[in-house]
């Protein structure tokens, strides 16, 4: 096989790494493809320590399998693991995780390394990285470095390669190797000319199926898309500057179903004016049809992403040229810099020294630069278009929370969605692909053909209580009314059918009330029938200070503690705002202390208690 990574194509990952001389395999927990990037890197890098490695899923491989690693001589597993939600694996990962929950396999003789990937802006901070660097240890395995954890809030980036830079040094001082300085440069892509396939056969967008928009068949997940007419889309706010979208989705006939309080997931396109721009930058003819084939023929992963298709399909549907290019784009772009200016730069931005890294943080990441303005802010960078599509990360879907109930609205999905754009130290207008694309498609009242978006639902954990006597708490500014939309018309519902129901207290927050108070009539109707008890609301604009929902929580210490406390009712937080999640719960905590008459464990145990019984559940993305 020409090249030294791969992915394995079926279960038994320890007879392919002894029928191809590996030692080295990188397993990933990954949901947008972060830990997978960082596992191909890693898995790469072993050649420099005659370590020859592979990628794997261990959703593909039979993990028990691990018991096996010590007949390999000097062999390593290293496991690149995000957390997400509330503290879940990933979806690829979460039978591994289940089988070392339960298992007892003894793991002696495994030599292991831990990398996670967290948001700290979330609870559970890299919680199962953190549970998989232990439990591997409890089983006999040889942690060989100490995990390292990534948080994206900050510079992932930057915690990967500071941690990865060590952990070689310990793999050497462990193995007793030096590193040869053999850098394999080796593409695990080759470009195929598709000028010749047959129109019918090369891909236009499509997530898996070729032609399946055109011919769209049951059921619709995450590969299967539904392409659904935008049945409303209407400007929310009242006046400012900023927008904020109330889109409703037409599933009437896609047999989808939903629950109040899930996700849907959208399939963004990329502007064409960029994708263009690539074209242009790069002297290149985006209607060629080309093919990027893996030269590991034994792969499962024929291809990054569908081919044959154009270029212009690739950087429209595929890939993402949006967001700040990591620093393995930035080493692979030297070999193309004609300039040698253009060149150190490059390569002091992809080298791991404090300068290098103050570099990347200060060109890159202060001034927002995408792989666009990179391009053009050093000219004599001409990378080959198809080397840069094996490049680029793959562009991801966007989820929103549903604000509507399918009780209400059993045929249409309903969003709010805040439109981004923003100026950049370099004076560029960088826009948020999904929700530009959202606001470009407006239903007309006439026969021509109404706008569609690719979307799917996904299922969630944020519910209403089984019982619709409960009382609830619900915490949302901003956006994070979302989901409570949805629970206060599922209530309305309920009420108006005859049905008894409990409390709904919610706070909103917002800038200024004559300017992004959203859904205001609604919210106010709802009071005024008696479906919503109380609405506290907190304009953090309106005033010389500012005033926060987590203000109004401070003060209704009393009323909290009655309905969390007493009647064991529920409480939900959903939102945007960086630290409102994080300022909600220590003020929870506090109120739990002081009125239950507990002490600071017993209070934070209480809490927990809450979580465990889905009585207290965020739904928050930053
Ligand atoms: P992108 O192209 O993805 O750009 C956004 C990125 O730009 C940000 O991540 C940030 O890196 C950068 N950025 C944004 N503003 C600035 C700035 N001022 N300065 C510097 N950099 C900046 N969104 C909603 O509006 N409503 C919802 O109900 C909602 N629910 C969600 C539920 C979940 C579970 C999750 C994970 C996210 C949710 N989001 C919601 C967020 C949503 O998925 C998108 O992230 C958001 O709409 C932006 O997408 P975009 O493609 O337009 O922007
Ligand atoms: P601000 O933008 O004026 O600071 C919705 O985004 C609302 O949440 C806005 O009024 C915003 O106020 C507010 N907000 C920002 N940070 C918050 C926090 N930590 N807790 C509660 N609300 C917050």
């Amino acid at each position: 096989s020409l090249s030294s990574i791969e992915q394995t194509s079926n279960s038994s990952f320890i007879k392919k790494l002894k029928s191809t001389g590996r030692s080295l395999v990188v397993f990933y927990g990954s949901q947008t493809g972060t830990a997978e990037e960082f596992a191909g890197r890693i898995a790469k890098e072993g050649a420099r320590y005659k370590m020859k490695g592979m990628v794997a899923d261990p959703e593909e491989c039979d993990m028990a399998d691990l018991v096996e690693m010590k007949e390999i001589q000097k062999s390593l597993a290293i496991f690149c693991i995000a957390t997400y939600g509330e503290g879940d694996p990933t979806d690829n990962a979460m039978d591994f995780y289940e089988w070392l929950q339960n298992g007892d396999a003894d793991l002696e003789g495994l030599n292991y390394a831990v990398f996670g990937l967290g948001n700290k802006t979330y609870e559970h901070y890299n919680e199962i990285a953190i549970y998989i660097d232990q439990r591997l240890e409890e089983l006999g395995a040889t942690r060989v470095h100490e995990i390292g954890l990534g948080d994206d809030d900050a510079n992932i980036e930057d915690d990967f390669v500071s941690w990865k830079e060590k952990l070689w040094e310990s793999v050497c001082s462990h193995y007793g190797i030096e590193e040869t300085g053999e850098e394999s440069n080796i593409r695990q892509y080759k470009l195929v000319d598709c000028s010749e396939v047959l129109p019918e056969r090369i891909f236009s967008g499509e997530i898996s199926r070729l032609k399946s928009y055109e011919n769209q068949r049951f059921p619709f997940d995450v590969k299967n898309p539904y392409l659904s007419k935008i049945a409303v889309n209407r400007e929310l706010h009242k006046s400012g500057d900023r927008s904020c979208m109330h889109i409703e989705f037409d599933i009437d006939g896609s047999k989808m179903r939903y629950d109040t309080g899930d996700h849907v997931a959208v399939y963004p396109k990329n502007s064409s004016e960029l994708v263009d721009k690539i074209g242009e930058l790069l002297n290149a003819d985006l209607d060629a049809v080309f093919s990027l084939l893996n030269t590991d023929e034994e792969s499962s992963k024929k291809h990054p992403f569908p081919c044959p298709c154009t270029y212009r399909t690739a950087l429209n549907y595929y890939l993402d040229i949006t967001s700040n290019p990591r620093t393995h784009i930035m080493k692979e772009l030297i070999e193309y810099a004609s300039d040698p200016k253009d060149q150190e730069k490059l390569k002091l931005m992809a080298s791991s020294t404090p300068e290098g890294k103050k570099e990347f943080h200060e060109w890159i990441l202060r001034d927002n630069r995408n792989i666009v303005h990179i391009l053009e802010d050093l000219p004599s960078v001409k990378p080959d278009l198809d080397h840069l599509c094996e490049l680029l990360p793959r562009l991801q879907c966007r989820y929103y929370s549903i604000s509507s109930s399918p009780k209400v609205y059993p045929k249409s999905i309903h969003i709010t969605a805040v439109l981004v754009n923003y100026t950049t130290s370099t004076n560029r207008v960088n826009k948020g692909v999904a929700t530009n694309l959202l606001a470009q498609l407006i239903p007309t009242n006439d026969e021509l053909p109404q706008p569609t978006i690719p979307i799917y639902i996904r299922r969630s954990q944020f519910r209403l209580p089984p019982k619709s006597q409960t009382p609830i708490i619900m915490i949302g500014p901003g956006t994070g009314l979302a989901p409570f939309r949805g629970f206060i018309q599922e209530r309305d519902y309920a009420r108006k059918e005859g049905r008894e129901i409990g409390e709904m207290v919610l706070y909103f927050g917002c800038r200024k009330k004559d300017e992004d108070f959203i859904y205001e009539n609604e919210l106010q109707e709802y009071v005024a029938n008696g479906t919503l008890t109380k609405l506290y609301l907190a304009f953090s604009r309106d005033q010389p200070e500012k005033k926060y929902v987590t203000h109004l929580l401070e003060q209704n210490a009393d009323e909290l503690w009655n309905i969390i406390g007493e009647k064991s009712g529920h409480l939900y937080v959903c939102g945007d705002a960086r630290s409102m999640a994080k300022d909600a719960h220590s003020i929870i905590v506090k109120v739990v202390m002081e009125k239950g008459q507990m002490t600071n464990s017993q209070a934070l145990n209480y809490v927990k208690k809450m979580e465990q019984q889905k009585r207290y559940s965020a739904d928050v993305w930053s």
